[in-house]
């Protein structure tokens, strides 16, 4: 075969050849690679500043000696561990190679060729790249003050839907959804219809009318919530996350999910992580005071932002964000233009240490009076 004969790219399915696919933080390295620099922070995707707590620290050591061996694919221990803590059955709980991983699962069984999946204008970028691998259609509503229009939503809502993806709150803008508000949704939908609710970053918020998705799994057969460890839990580079639904959704995601799935460190981690509260509440005390750090900031500086309850940020610097960011890179500044999710303008900064916080800021206001 010849280099010009490639027919055979052609022959992929149409839904992958259309996909635009996510584009992650740039890493540090690349950066420092690319522009011969050094001490470089990043805070383009919306980790942990503190990383894993003490207690995931030990349960991952103590895997070292086993890692010639694979890991439990039923993942029994933690799935035991995760239903204590959340008061669910371990059938209602199927395990991802971070939640990314669940988001797939449920695309590749609810969704095919002639269904659609729905979701907001700035929702998170997984959604529409899940259903067009899948040959689904996705569509999409409009956004109103940014977040999530439930109305416009149900208003699209057809007899080919089958998946509506909820980030709440959502990533890149941080709105949310009130509790009242999104289960008069979910009870609105048809039976025909699945509903994910992603909570990727509900730790985070501190709300009263704020929903814990996961208690109407009993009432709504259709309803899967899902949640990470990517984030307050500071395990990212572990890949862990899950979906809670009724367990006959479980049972069908389980189906499709690849045996080992999730690796031993991580479900070991996971297990170790659930438990801390302590690790738990000091990140989110963390991220608190750094995003009131980052929006005083704002302020002092006359920039709108949109009010996030999440570990970032979007700032809108009134004009094109691009080459501002490629500012900030030549100071070593990672933080994440969102043009890609309708908003040209913005950037989406990650709430890091305070001091990482203090160098975005004093590079952003650099970048706009260069
Ligand atoms: C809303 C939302 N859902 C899901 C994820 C996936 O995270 P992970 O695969 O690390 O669990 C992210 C990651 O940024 C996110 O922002």
């Amino acid at each position: 075969m010849t280099p010009s004969d490639n027919h055979f790219l052609a022959l992929a399915a149409p839904g992958i050849t259309g996909l635009t696919p996510y584009v992650p933080g740039k890493p540090v390295s690349e950066l420092e690679r690319e522009l011969g620099i050094s001490g470089s922070i990043k805070l383009a995707s919306n980790e942990n500043p503190l990383g894993p707590g003490p207690l995931a620290r030990v349960a991952i050591a103590a895997c070292l000696n086993e890692l010639g061996r694979y890991p439990d694919g039923g993942g029994f221990e933690l799935r035991r561990v995760l239903a204590e803590h959340l008061g669910v059955s371990p059938q209602s709980i199927t395990l991802g190679n971070g939640s990314n991983d669940v988001l797939d699962l449920v695309a590749r069984v609810f969704l095919q060729p002639g269904t659609e999946s729905l979701f907001s204008e700035h929702a998170f970028a997984v959604y529409p790249i899940a259903t067009q691998a899948v040959g689904a259609t996705p569509r999409v509503a409009s956004a109103r003050a940014y977040g999530h229009d439930l109305e416009a939503m149900a208003a699209l809502v057809s007899d080919r839907t089958r998946v509506v993806w909820i980030a709440n709150p959502n990533n890149p803008t941080g709105t949310w959804l009130r509790s009242d508000a999104l289960q008069a949704f979910v009870d609105s939908l048809p039976e025909t219809c699945l509903v994910v609710v992603d909570e990727a970053y509900t730790e985070y918020v501190d709300e009263p009318e704020f929903p814990d998705a996961s208690r109407w799994i009993g009432t709504y057969p259709n309803l899967i919530v899902t949640r990470t460890f990517s984030k307050a839990h500071g395990l990212a580079a572990l890949r862990i996350g899950y979906a809670l639904s009724d367990p006959r959704v479980a049972d069908l995601l389980n189906r499709v999910r690849q045996p080992f799935n999730v690796n031993s460190l991580a479900q070991a981690a996971a297990a170790a992580a659930i438990g801390d509260r302590d690790h738990v509440r000091a990140s989110v005390a963390l991220n608190s005071a750094g995003m009131a750090q980052l929006t005083a900031a704002f302020d002092a500086m006359g920039l709108d932002y949109i009010p996030s309850v999440g570990n970032f940020v979007a700032v809108d610097l009134g004009r094109p964000a691009a080459p501002l960011n490629e500012v900030l890179l030549r100071l070593g500044v990672i933080v994440r233009p969102i043009a890609n999710y309708g908003l040209p303008n913005h950037l989406r900064v990650s709430i890091g240490l305070p001091e990482e916080n203090a160098r975005f800021i004093a590079a952003l206001g650099q970048a706009l009076t260069a």
